[in-house]
């Protein structure tokens, strides 16, 4: 089957690659020359695992290519993904619409057969049924072009994973054609639907809300737990302990539960926000005022995280502060909203000199955070430092030798910002440690 992908970013890179696996012809499509002539030479221009490899597996298989003519889109399949980003808007809660306006601008007039356009985005609810009316309006083929909504699931770390093997498929639909566009959608997912995945049609509304309803369960589902951590440090308890324990009840599940400085990335944050916002224009705001707790929740585990550094060390200013981790999670280079590098900057604001060091996200972290002092390996980063702490749980810090590192650090003081170390390890050695919502075992 041949389908094109209109956007190559994090979302569409990883879409067209995977779908080109599962033996499709597949035409990439961006504005962005510089992304499309790494693409086209079987480059990932981020980090993911996996994913370069099928890249080029699938560039040398000739099932592959990447463009940015929407003429060439136009005439080459009958079935499109949309894949652009939705940020927040500059100072506001809402989505930004742009590039998916833009895209819809660009494609439709060149439609001349008919088309489904399946948008893969996460967007505010009512997005699917105006870009619908606006690609009818402007393609010559008219009625026969549908926009159906087809949200993506996927975590970055995971994502090729996420994409071949999803845990459901779901497929919004107008009205109008929705035989036609099921058909197209079986069609394109065969292999999955094979292996008995989940398929479910729903309308329009229904499957754009699914997606943002399932980030903001999954925000709240860690906001919890934070806010939990929170009672457990005035009480004087253990929320890892608690978390297991609440986790055996099948009800709750052990997932998400990993309390620490919060969630960051380019969807959680945002898409609460636009949720929220949507619920608003809707006139459901109500519904939501919890999210903006979930919201000043999570932003509270990075000012508290600042806290025990003053409580550790007696003061920010002038304090030697090492930053192991930059990107939001493990396993990515990507620093948006990333806690890390929020509460990286809060201490160098306070007057901290802060060094920071992460196995992937330095050259983005340089980009949005120039002023940070960016070092090349842990040990580098904490040479000589009153205070580390540990904010991503990559795998080099988790297995780290807390023995060996006591000799590089002045004071060695350990901040767990992720609950990911072996504390009773790093206290053996004599490091005194804090974790968020463990207020056992402190030393300081
Ligand atoms: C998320 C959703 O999981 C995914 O389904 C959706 O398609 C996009 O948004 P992603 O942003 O890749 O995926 O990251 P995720 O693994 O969900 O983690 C989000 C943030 O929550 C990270 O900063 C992570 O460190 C944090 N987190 C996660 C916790 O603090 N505690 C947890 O228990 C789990």
């Amino acid at each position: 089957m041949r389908l094109t992908v209109l956007g190559t970013g994090y979302l569409g890179a990883t879409h067209a690659a995977c779908m080109a696996e599962l033996g499709h012809e597949v035409l990439g499509v961006d504005v962005d020359a510089a992304k499309l002539a790494k693409l086209q030479a079987g480059e990932v221009p981020f980090y993911e695992p996996g994913l370069e490899e099928i890249v080029q597996r699938n560039l040398s298989a000739g099932r592959l290519r990447f463009t940015s003519s929407y003429q060439e889109a136009a005439d080459f399949a009958d079935v499109h993904f949309l894949a652009v980003g939705t940020p927040q808007k500059r100072g506001e809660y809402a989505a930004d619409l742009t590039h998916v306006d833009s895209v819809i601008d660009s494609l439709a007039p060149l439609i001349s057969k008919p088309t489904v356009i399946f948008g893969k985005s996460t967007v505010p609810v009512g997005t699917a049924e105006r870009l619908g009316a606006l690609v009818r309006e402007r393609s010559p083929a008219r009625v026969h072009v549908e926009v159906a909504w087809n949200p993506e699931f996927l975590r970055e770390g995971y994502a090729v994973r996420d994409t071949l093997m999803p845990d459901r498929i779901v497929i919004g639909v107008g009205s109008a054609t929705s035989d036609r566009v099921e058909r197209a959608a079986r069609e394109v997912y065969a292999s999955q639907l094979a292996e008995d995945c989940p398929f479910m049609v729903t309308d329009l509304a229904t499957a754009e809300l699914v997606k943002v309803s399932a980030n903001a369960f999954l925000a709240t589902k860690i906001s919890f737990i934070n806010a939990i951590a929170e009672v457990c440090e005035a009480a004087g308890a253990d929320v890892r302990l608690l978390a297991e324990a609440i986790g055996y009840d099948d009800r709750i599940g052990k997932k998400f539960l990993k309390a620490g400085i919060g969630f960051g990335g380019g969807c959680l944050p945002k898409d609460i926000r636009a949720f929220m916002a949507r619920a608003g224009e809707l006139g459901a705001d109500e519904a939501l005022t919890f999210l903006r707790e979930v919201d000043n929740i999570n932003v509270r585990r990075r000012t508290k995280t600042v806290e025990i550094v003053r409580q550790m060390c007696g003061s920010i200013l002038g304090t030697r502060v090492a930053v192991l981790g930059a990107a939001f999670k493990p396993d990515s280079d990507d620093v948006r909203d990333s806690p890390a590098l929020n509460i990286a900057g809060q201490l160098q604001l306070q007057g901290a000199a802060v060094a920071v060091y992460d196995p992937k996200a330095i050259e983005n972290s340089k980009r949005i955070f120039p002023t940070l002092d960016y070092q090349a390996s842990i040990d580098d980063a904490c040479r000589n430092a009153d205070v580390v702490l540990v904010l991503t749980e990559w795998e080099e810090f988790t297995t780290v030798d807390p023995g060996h590192l006591m000799d590089v650090v002045r004071t060695p003081r350990i901040i767990d910002g992720r609950n990911c170390l072996d504390q009773q390890r790093w206290m053996d050695v004599g490091w005194t440690y804090r974790g968020l919502g463990i207020s056992i075992g402190e030393r300081a």
